[in-house]
């Protein structure tokens, strides 16, 4: 792991497999893995093979006297069968291989468990059609990485993906899956996981400037946790903890939800315009009006974000409706009234 800080939960996608790769977590890994290993013993077979021959023939056939020509070659069917014939073998046998596994990853069982992921400048968004509430964020703190997918472990997982900005790829090296979200359009990718654990999610599509920042955590668990793993996240998440004030609890929703990603509160400039100071500041427009920053205004804002556009600013910001119910919306506008 590049991104490891000492005492941050992420995970270590283990390494133990013998040829120093990954975890091999899902069914799709080990078929994956062995295809790609075969590519390199046969490309390393290859190099040394094609260097040893080139070696020998520039020491055989090096010129022995100065006036020695070189003899008339004409052709050797044989050779040229053999050259041509073994690659197109290989070739074959590597896509026969890669074909059977492509379809077997692009087919998704009937049954499949159905999980929603959203890609966003930049964070990634999950949501459970069957557990409705649930919804789980990606973190672009290093140090305290969010558990951003939970899924039972023996289960086919169905995900369907989308984008609301730009091209994002949703990856997931311990289940060797990747796949692009695409603005406008819904792509689906499949995985039953094996081993119980946490695993690293990446975005693996260059996708502007916090694109190193969209990485999440998926923990496997088995079957019979899941349901109460999910609820205890959806609670915790959701709801304001006993013990924690209002404002914590609305710090708390805004690490969750990813805002950092585009909103400093230490007055430096981001994607979207930074928080310090926002209580009672005026704002300027694209359209030429202005307001002072107040409930109403912040409300509208993670709702609505281009109904008032403040200049200097291209309307990238997500639409937060349906996402926080009135008392996350409160406890996320007590928390912005204390960045002074
Ligand atoms: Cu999202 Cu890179």
């Amino acid at each position: 792991m590049i991104l490891e800080p000492k005492n941050g939960p992420w995970p270590t996608d283990g390494a133990t497999h013998s040829w120093g790769m990954l975890d091999q977590a899902s069914t799709f890994a080990a078929d994956t893995d062995n295809l790609y290993v075969f590519i390199f013993i046969l490309t390393v077979i290859a190099f040394i093979g094609i260097l040893a021959v080139m070696g020998y023939f520039m020491y055989a056939y090096r010129r022995k006297t100065p006036d020695q020509k070189t003899s008339s070659i004409t052709h050797n069917g044989k050779i040229e069968f053999l050259w041509s014939a073994i690659p197109a073998v290989l070739m074959i046998v590597i896509f026969v291989w890669g074909d059977i596994a492509w379809m077997r990853q692009t087919t998704p069982p009937t049954d499949a468990m159905e999980v929603r992921v959203t890609g966003r400048q930049w964070a990634w968004d999950i949501e459970y059609p069957d557990y409705p509430g649930v919804r789980l964020s990606s973190s672009n703190d290093e140090n305290d990485p969010q558990t951003t997918l939970v899924i039972p472990k023996g289960v086919p997982v169905k995900f369907v993906m989308t984008s609301t900005d730009v091209l994002h790829a949703f990856y997931i090296p311990a289940f060797r899956i990747k796949r692009d979200v695409i603005p406008g359009r819904y792509n689906t990718m499949w995985v039953e996981a094996t081993q119980t654990g946490t695993f690293t999610i990446y975005c693996a599509e260059y996708c502007g400037d916090l694109h190193s920042k969209m990485f999440g955590v998926v923990k496997v668990l088995e079957p019979e946790d899941f349901e109460a793993e999910l609820m205890r996240l959806k609670e915790l998440l959701g709801k304001q903890q006993e013990g924690e004030t209002t404002v914590q609890f609305g710090e708390r929703l805004t690490k969750q939800n990813g805002c950092g990603a585009c909103h400093s509160v230490d007055g430096s400039k981001m994607t979207g315009p930074t928080w310090k100071g926002l209580w009672g500041r005026t704002s300027q427009f694209t359209d030429g009006t202005s307001a002072t920053v107040d409930e109403n205004y912040v409300r509208q804002s993670i709702l609505e974000p281009n109904a008032k556009l403040v200049s200097g600013y291209a309307g990238q910001m997500p639409s937060f409706q349906g996402k926080f119910n009135d008392e996350q919306l409160a406890a996320v506008i007590a928390y912005l009234k204390t960045l002074k």
